[in-house]
C-alpha cells in the first residue's frame, strides 16, 4: 500500500487539457499557490511526452496527477509505470481497473520497487472503473451485464484488492464507496463545479465542499479554473470555499 507522505496544499488538482507547452507552463505558474495540485493526460502528454511534463512542474512545483489510464499485459503496465514514476515523479496515476487483477498487482509492485530504488514517495495508483462515458447500454455491448454502478463496485474492489490506492469516480458515487471500501481507500472525482461556475458538459456535478463532505479525497477541476478569466483568482475562490473542509 502506498508510503506516499507529500503534503498537499488542499485537495484541488486542476486539470490542464491542452497539448500546448506554453499555455500549460502559463496556467501552472498563475495557480501555483492557490491548488493542490495539476492534472496532466493523455492529449497533452501525447503531444509533449515526459519532457512537456518536466516543463511544466519546472514552472510550478506542483504535486503532479499523471491520467494516462494504463491497460495492457501486465508486464508492459508495471515497465510504464516505472518509466512514469522515474521521468516525472507523480503524486497518482491511473490505470484502467478492467486490465484485471494481474496487471493492477503488477503495476502496484512495480510503483513500489521503483519507490525504494528511487529514494521517493510511493506513487498513488488510482484504478479507473467505469469511463463516466459509458451508460448501462455501452457496457452491455461489451459483454457486460448489470448496472454501471455494480461495476463500478466490483471493479473498485478489486482494485482494492490488487493492492491500488484507490480509485477515479463520479461525485455521485463517492457515498457508496467510501462505505464500501472504508476510510483509507483514495476517491478521486472529477464532475465537480463551484455553483458559480458553468457546467459545461458535466451532467452530474457536485460542488467542492458537497464532493468533500460525500467523502472524496482529492476533487480534480478543470474549466472552472483553466477557463476562467482570471484563473488564479478562480482557483483562490475554490480554495476558500473548502477552507472550513480543512
Ligand atoms: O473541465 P472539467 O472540470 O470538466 O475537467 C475534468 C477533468 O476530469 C478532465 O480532464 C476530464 O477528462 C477528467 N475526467 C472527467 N470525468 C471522468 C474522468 C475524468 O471529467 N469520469
Amino acid at each position: 500500500m502506498s508510503s506516499s507522505v507529500q503534503a498537499i496544499r488542499n485537495p484541488v488538482f486542476c486539470a490542464i487539457d491542452t497539448p500546448d507547452v506554453g499555455k500549460a507552463t502559463a496556467l501552472a505558474a498563475k495557480i501555483a499557490d492557490a491548488v493542490g495540485g495539476m492534472k496532466l493526460g493523455l492529449e497533452f502528454y501525447s503531444a509533449n511526452g515526459p519532457k512537456g511534463v518536466q516543463q511544466v512542474q519546472k514552472a510550478s512545483d506542483l504535486p503532479l496527477f499523471l491520467d494516462l489510464k494504463f491497460h495492457d499485459i501486465p508486464n508492459t503496465v508495471a515497465g510504464a509505470v516505472r518509466s512514469a514514476a522515474s521521468a516525472v515523479k507523480p503524486f497518482m496515476m491511473t490505470l484502467m481497473a478492467s486490465g484485471g487483477r494481474a496487471m493492477m498487482e503488477a503495476a502496484a509492485k512495480a510503483a513500489t520497487d521503483i519507490a525504494h530504488e528511487l529514494i521517493v514517495p510511493r506513487p498513488l495508483l488510482l484504478g479507473v472503473t467505469v469511463l463516466t462515458s459509458m451508460d448501462e447500454g455501452d457496457l452491455l455491448e461489451v459483454g457486460v451485464s448489470g448496472t454501471v454502478s455494480d461495476q463500478v463496485r466490483r471493479l473498485a474492489e478489486l482494485a482494492k484488492r490488487a493492492g491500488l490506492d484507490g480509485v477515479v469516480c463520479s461525485p455521485l458515487e463517492v457515498e457508496m464507496l467510501r462505505r464500501d471500501l472504508g476510510p483509507g481507500f483514495k476517491l478521486v472525482t472529477p464532475g465537480v463545479r463551484p455553483m458559480w461556475a458553468e457546467a459545461n458538459d458535466q451532467k452530474r456535478v457536485m460542488t467542492p465542499m458537497e464532493a468533500m463532505t460525500a467523502g472524496s479525497d482529492y476533487l480534480v477541476i478543470g474549466r472552472p479554473i483553466s477557463a476562467a478569466e482570471d484563473s488564479a483568482a478562480a482557483a483562490q475562490r475554490i480554495a476558500l470555499e473548502l477552507a472550513p473542509a480543512a
